[in-house]
């Protein structure tokens, strides 16, 4: 089940690898017997049995995409170094590397001259974001949508920085209106835009947003995070291509390449419009950045070491998938939301079901019909367990009901929120795969309103 073809191909790239040091005197190994790594290998993948199967179709709930298997093997090849991109001391060839695919990204969104990095995930990656933004605004205001991620508030916490929300529309987007009836008090610094929430893959309304901008002058920031890769999609909606064709017009941009860019954990990506603001992280380090008056990563970075593997693996998978419209990648992500538009149809056809909008990205949310939204918050925790039972992997998340606007029909309210199912639909098998998801997801509710 688990692909493991490629792994010939590792032991072929490793030799190459092992060609480039020959001329070192040999090295005894002082690794533990093949015998003893062998028995704690099997030993480890006992343990890791414990786990959703992440990688199969079936698997639809959370934000989780399996890598592909050339940034795991580009990972595991690179380990055989590992070499840390904090400076170019300790990850020549990996710093490299990350610069290329660091500016392939930051190519896809139209910039050239741009200030940017990889590191740990997009929590890391928005801290960033947000604490250029405090130095700019120094004691103005971050605001966020009620949907963007919960990490925005914890993130302005830390940096001290004071944090608002502002409501959201029926279609979980930030309100306009409210942001800016909430601009005419002044003292904003920053407003994060969600190109994608993390519940329902709602994307901000960047152009107005921008167009208040012009207004206001406080800064934007694109927490793409999960969302960011969609810019490469043709068959997006026309609110989301909207915003997705002015994304570059942000100040910075976070996005994750380890959600929808093929990469094992540990791989988010800040971005600044403006390459000035390095001016920000200069810092003096007596014990790093010797070997090279070249920009060494951890000079422009709030992190100091970082896996060069991580930039090793990016780098292969933008070579096999370049980041192009139109590309094998870019059909990706298409196939993925093509299977979330299936799937809401699906859904929205029948009458067990209502769901909340037509998925703007790849994420459904949907509610089994009950008298009341506590009923149906129940049926959804059954019908989720009856689901995992036949190995279809949803996620439950809870939600405003105002999203479902009408479609409750007589639902009493006797909640603000409904508990509800939410399935992502992120990797590109998703859409071979939805009939199949669709058969198991009536049986298990069949049998979650028998018991
Ligand atoms: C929109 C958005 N921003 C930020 C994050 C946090 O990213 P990470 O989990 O990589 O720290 C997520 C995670 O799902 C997200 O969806």
């Amino acid at each position: 089940m688990l692909e493991q073809k490629s792994l010939s191909a590792l032991v072929e790239a490793a030799k190459k690898l092992d060609g480039g040091f020959a001329k070192l005197p040999a090295l005894e190994s002082d690794a533990p017997g093949m015998a003893r790594i062998s028995e704690v290998l099997n030993a480890t993948a006992e343990r890791l049995q414990d786990n959703y199967p992440y990688f199969h179709p079936l698997y639809a709930g959370q934000m989780l995409k399996p890598p592909h298997p050339v940034a795991r093997l580009a990972y595991a090849l690179a380990l055989w170094i590992n070499p840390n991109n904090h400076a170019l001391d300790g990850g020549r060839a990996t710093s490299a590397m990350e610069k290329e695919a660091v500016a392939a990204i930051a190519a896809m969104f139209g910039w050239k001259n741009f200030l940017g990095h990889l590191c740990g995930g997009g929590t890391m990656a928005n801290l960033e974001a947000l604490w250029v933004a405090r130095q700019l605004h120094p004691g103005k205001k971050i605001l966020a949508s009620e949907q963007a991620h919960y990490t925005h508030s914890r993130i302005s916490g830390v940096l001290q920085s004071p944090f608002e929300t502002v409501a959201c529309d029926a279609q979980a987007c930030m309100d306009v209106d409210q942001l800016a009836k909430r601009l005419k008090q002044g003292d904003v610094g920053t407003v994060v835009t969600t190109m994608g929430t993390t519940a329902t893959g709602s994307v901000d309304p960047l152009p107005e947003i921008l167009a208040l901008r012009e207004k206001h002058g406080f800064r934007v920031h694109a927490d793409a995070a999960y969302g960011g890769y969609f810019v490469l999609a043709g068959n997006l909606g026309e609110a989301a291509a909207r915003a997705f064709a002015r994304i570059g017009e942000a100040d910075s941009i976070v996005i994750d390449p380890h959600k929808h860019g093929l990469q094992p954990y540990g791989c988010g990506c800040v971005l600044f419009r403006d390459p000035g603001v390095g001016r920000l992280y200069k810092h003096d380090s007596p014990y790093t950045y010797f070997s090279s008056a070249d920009l060494h990563l951890g000079e422009i970075s709030l992190e100091c070491s970082r896996p060069g593997a991580a930039a090793a693996a990016l780098w292969a998978t933008q070579k096999l998938l370049p980041l192009e419209k139109g590309g094998d990648f870019a059909r990706g992500l298409e196939r993925g939301r093509k299977a979330a538009l299936t799937l809401f149809e699906k859904i929205q056809e029948d009458s067990r079901f209502a769901a909340a909008f037509v998925p703007e990205l790849d994420i459904v949310v949907f509610v089994p019909g009950a008298p009341s939204a506590s009923a149906a918050s129940m049926l959804t925790r059954k019908i989720f367990e009856e689901a995992a039972q036949r190995d279809l992997h949803l996620a439950v998340a809870e939600l405003p009901a105002a999203f479902w606007g009408k479609n409750l029909g007589a639902m009493k309210r006797d909640r603000e929120t409904l508990t509800c199912l939410r399935s992502v639909l992120m990797k590109p098998e998703h859409l071979d795969w939805v009939g199949r998801i669709w058969e198991q997801l009536s049986g298990a509710t069949e049998a979650a309103l028998k018991i």
